[in-house]
């Protein structure tokens, strides 16, 4: 069998994803959190062939841990499935990064810290900035220390804010034909 000499050469067309770090303290609570709440969007929008999300930590205390058992209780009553593996972030991953997501002050000062060039300091987002429906919070408070109120109000504004980001970046740093 000879090949078909009129077929259409097969091109594989390499969309380079837009690469999103979720990132806290410990990278068991907020950040894991925050990473499952997106990754659940882009694919309730039909939009996760278009992005790659993960999470990461500014202390490596907790590296190679599950998130924590009070965080992926509640997460799994809104059904995420929080399975992430914390790590710590390196310098590497602000190279790497499109955005780099931070949950609180503290977070964003550590990454400023981590960013060697200017265009690494303007990946770094706050996640407060896309909160709405929570005039009380312009950061993710950590809930380590707190119950389960502290847990639900993470969530809570992880789901406002997220959904917020992602309609952003479809809007302004993607070109799609949504
Ligand atoms: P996270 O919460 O930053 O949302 O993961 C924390 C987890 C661990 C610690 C602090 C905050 N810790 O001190 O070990």
């Amino acid at each position: 069998m000879g090949k078909d000499k009129n077929a259409a050469p097969h091109i594989q067309m390499e969309e380079k994803k837009y690469k999103i770090l979720m990132v806290c303290l410990g990278n068991i609570c907020r950040s894991p959190a925050a990473e499952g709440v997106m990754q659940r969007l882009v694919e309730e929008r039909g939009v996760s062939q278009l992005f790659e999300i993960d999470s990461a930590g500014t202390y490596g205390g907790h590296s190679g841990q599950l998130p924590d058992p009070r965080m992926r209780r509640h997460a799994s009553r809104r059904g995420y499935n929080l399975t992430h593996r914390a790590r710590r972030i390196t310098g590497y991953d602000m190279g790497d990064f499109d955005m780099i997501v931070a949950m609180d002050d503290a977070n964003r000062a550590d990454l400023e810290r981590l960013a060697r060039t200017p265009e690494e300091v303007q990946k770094i987002v706050m996640i407060g900035k896309y909160i709405t429906t929570n005039p009380h919070y312009d950061y993710v408070p950590d809930p380590y220390y707190e119950g389960s109120e502290g847990f639900e109000l993470a969530l809570d504004l992880l789901e406002d804010a997220c959904g917020q980001l992602l309609d952003e970046i479809l809007t302004n740093r993607l070109k799609t034909n949504n």
